[in-house]
């Protein structure tokens, strides 16, 4: 791999990911991560990120030389190349000369460059810093400059060798993703070869290795994640899979049926559906707190998951076998903020998102463990699964059930699947989908408002649109939704869902709201 080595800043996911879409495999280690450490994953190339701290800080995170004299490429950016010009020999000053945000940097050896070459003198760049490289090592050419930094690039092609002070993963770095391409394969020689293709190959050679001729089950969700790592495994090791899809009603239209007709059309999954539409709807009756809706889902799903395991387990036993894996979705940046260890191999049912009982112990399947988001999309989509399944936005567990202000009723469940399978395609059919994060569409069942529709007054329900644009849903704002779209989307579902003859449109960012309404 190429190894990113995180100074503690936001950018190594962004250096990790950039570094994969120029076709090479890539992983995050922590700063403190010794050199011998480092070396033992035999990296292809270490890219040092850029960090918060400057390098006289009290406590900064130092460079160990010795990785500069392993043979390896390495590439520093920002407070990795100072790190790095600091540990060689080279001077890093207080400039007083702050630069942030998109500035210039000159190319001064355009020619000669690893990194820069055939590009235009003049480039924007992203930058942030207030210390600045004024001498580079000896053995290095300075192939850049910048207003506030002497020594803006440097390159020893002998040692292979690198810096930038700019952060070339950023977009606003106009030439950014082609000096990483360029260090990766120019500078350190590396073949690009993490493909879809070639990730489905591995992933399915690790999961037969793992699994042997055990069998496996799966919970789907109905989310791209939970699809796309069980279509991973049916690949690889087909007939030993099974498959739950606990069908609890909250789903949006269609999506069952995606699940249950889609997904086992393109996998050949065997697939163990529960039913269990009428035993969510009577647990809900009554319920209209949010938090005792979110419980009552929780435990509810336990059971019908448990007692679909119970099953699979039972059947599997009578034929001479037992169930000893689960598989799970985990994705590469939940490891990486989860400390990026390497995971117990074993853990407790009550862990895991299927909530199996407490005396059954599985050993974890988690192709997707090395990937990111767009990562598991482009799988998913080479996989042939359904375009609509793989760039699904994010949809809660409780589903609908938390979408309904209120009891929650069959009769309520189908008046808001009718009006967001509405609010869905008209935004589909502007082409927003991938603008928008998500747009919740909330039936506020406990209000009544009157409406003038057909010959007469009705007193209805009004519904709240909530399309919001967001990173990672931690903050979010409302999204400018253009007003024919809005338009076209209230006229439909008042003249088409009979019970709605409102429609509101919530401008709240997050903070202070939430993005869903419960
Ligand atoms: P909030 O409403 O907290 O939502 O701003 C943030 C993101 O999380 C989703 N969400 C949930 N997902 N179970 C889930 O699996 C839940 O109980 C739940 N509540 C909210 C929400 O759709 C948004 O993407």
């Amino acid at each position: 791999p190429v190894l990113v080595v995180d100074y503690g800043a936001q950018y190594a996911q962004l250096i990790a990911r950039r570094v994969r879409e120029a076709d090479v495999f890539s992983e995050i280690v922590p700063s403190t991560t010794p050199v011998a450490e480092m070396l033992a994953k035999e990296p292809a190339a270490v890219i040092l990120s850029g960090g918060p701290s400057s390098v006289y800080a009290e406590g900064a995170p130092q460079v160990d030389p010795a990785l500069f004299d392993a043979g390896v490429p390495v590439l520093g950016i920002c407070y990795g190349f100072q790190a790095m010009a600091q540990a060689l020999g080279g001077e890093v000053a207080r400039t007083g000369l702050r630069e942030y945000g998109g500035t210039g940097a000159r190319v001064v050896d355009a020619e000669g460059s690893t990194l820069l070459r055939g590009q235009p003198a003049e480039q924007s760049v992203w930058m942030s810093h207030g210390d600045a490289v004024t001498r580079a090592p000896e053995g290095f050419r300075v192939v850049a400059d910048s207003q506030g930094a002497p020594v803006a690039a440097f390159e020893d092609d002998g040692r292979r060798l690198y810096g930038v002070q700019w952060h070339p993963e950023v977009k606003h770095s106009t030439f950014g993703q082609e000096v990483l391409r360029n260090f990766l394969h120019r500078g350190a020689g590396i073949d690009p070869d993490w493909t879809t293709g070639n990730v489905i190959e591995e992933q399915v050679a690790r999961i037969r290795q793992q699994v042997g001729d055990g069998r496996v089950i799966c919970g789907l969700s109905g989310g791209v994640d939970s699809a796309v790592a069980a279509a991973l495994v049916q690949r690889a090791v087909g007939e030993q899979l099974t498959c739950v899809f606990v069908d609890h009603g909250l789903l949006r239209a269609g999506e069952a049926e995606q699940v249950e007709q889609d997904f086992v059309a393109v996998t050949g999954v065997k697939l163990h559906v529960v039913d269990a539409r009428e035993t969510f709807l009577a647990a809900l009756a009554g319920v209209s707190d949010p938090e005792t809706k979110r419980k009552t889902i929780g435990r509810e799903f336990i059971r019908a998951f448990e007692r679909a395991a119970r099953e699979i387990i039972a059947d599997a036993g009578e034929h001479g076998g037992e169930v000893r894996f689960l598989v799970q979705g985990t994705l590469y940046p939940d490891v990486v903020e989860s400390g990026g260890g390497t995971g117990a191999a074993t853990i407790k049912s009550h862990h895991n998102v299927g909530g199996l009982p407490d005396d059954l112990a599985f050993e974890l399947v988690e192709p997707l463990r090395t990937l990111f988001k767009d990562e598991v999309r482009a799988v998913g989509t080479e996989l042939g699964l359904p375009e609509d399944m793989v760039w699904r936005q994010p949809f809660p567990g409780p589903g609908l059930a938390i979408r309904i202000v209120g009891e929650v009723t069959a009769e309520r469940l189908d008046t808001l699947r009718t009006a967001d399978a509405i609010a869905r395609a008209e935004l589909t059919a502007a082409g927003l989908d991938r603008e928008i994060w998500q747009c919740p569409v909330v039936l506020l069942a406990d209000v009544r408002s009157v409406g003038v529709q057909g010959d007469g007054r009705t007193y209805g329900h009004p519904v709240v649109l909530r399309p919001v644009s967001s990173e990672d849903a931690m903050t979010a704002d409302w999204t400018r939704l253009p007003y024919d779209v809005l338009a076209r989307i209230s006229t439909r579902i008042t003249n088409e869902v009979a019970e709605v003859n409102r429609v509101v449109l919530d401008v709240t960012s997050k903070p202070p709201g939430t993005i869903e309404w419960e």
